[in-house]
């Protein structure tokens, strides 16, 4: 059986869809949205996407416009504790579960989401 990419499996405009619907949840959660450094979060959107394409196996898109991902460092300059990492999972699941792509690539990429977003925490609230 020949292998294909999740990338290849659910097509571009997928991934378009996935992080408008993202977004759109981010813009609902006042707390969450104001981590994001401009008002405007098409480029973040842009950002975003492009890099999810690359990861899942598409186009090198995004490192040729942003360099080497990077993403814990990228991430530094805003203070993501645990309560902001579980605010953008909800977003993000609740997209997926939008969009509900069938499986295998649902579980894989529900499993990638938990576990980067776990990565990105670099602050301590108590
Ligand atoms: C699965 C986990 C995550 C992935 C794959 C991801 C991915 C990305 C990417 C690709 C960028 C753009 C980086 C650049 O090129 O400059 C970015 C920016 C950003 N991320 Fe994340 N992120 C994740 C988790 C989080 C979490 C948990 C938070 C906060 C709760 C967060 C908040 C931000 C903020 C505030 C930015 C700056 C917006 C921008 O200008 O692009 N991210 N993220």
């Amino acid at each position: 059986m020949a292998e294909i990419s999740v990338y290849e499996y659910l097509g571009e405009e997928f991934f378009f869809e996935l992080v408008d619907k993202f977004y759109q949840r981010v813009a609902l959660d006042a707390e969450l949205k104001a981590l994001y450094p401009e008002e405007d979060l098409k480029p973040a959107q842009e950002r975003l996407a492009f890099f999810l394409i690359q990861y899942w196996g598409g186009p090198d898109t995004y490192s040729q416009q942003r360099g080497h991902p990077r993403l814990r460092m990228r991430h530094q300059p805003y203070p993501i504790d645990h309560t902001m990492r579980e605010k953008w999972l909800a977003c993000m699941l609740g997209a997926l579960d939008e969009l509900s792509p069938i499986d295998p690539p649902y579980s894989m990429m529900k499993e990638y989401f938990n576990q980067a977003a776990l990565a990105m925490v670099n602050t301590i609230s108590y």
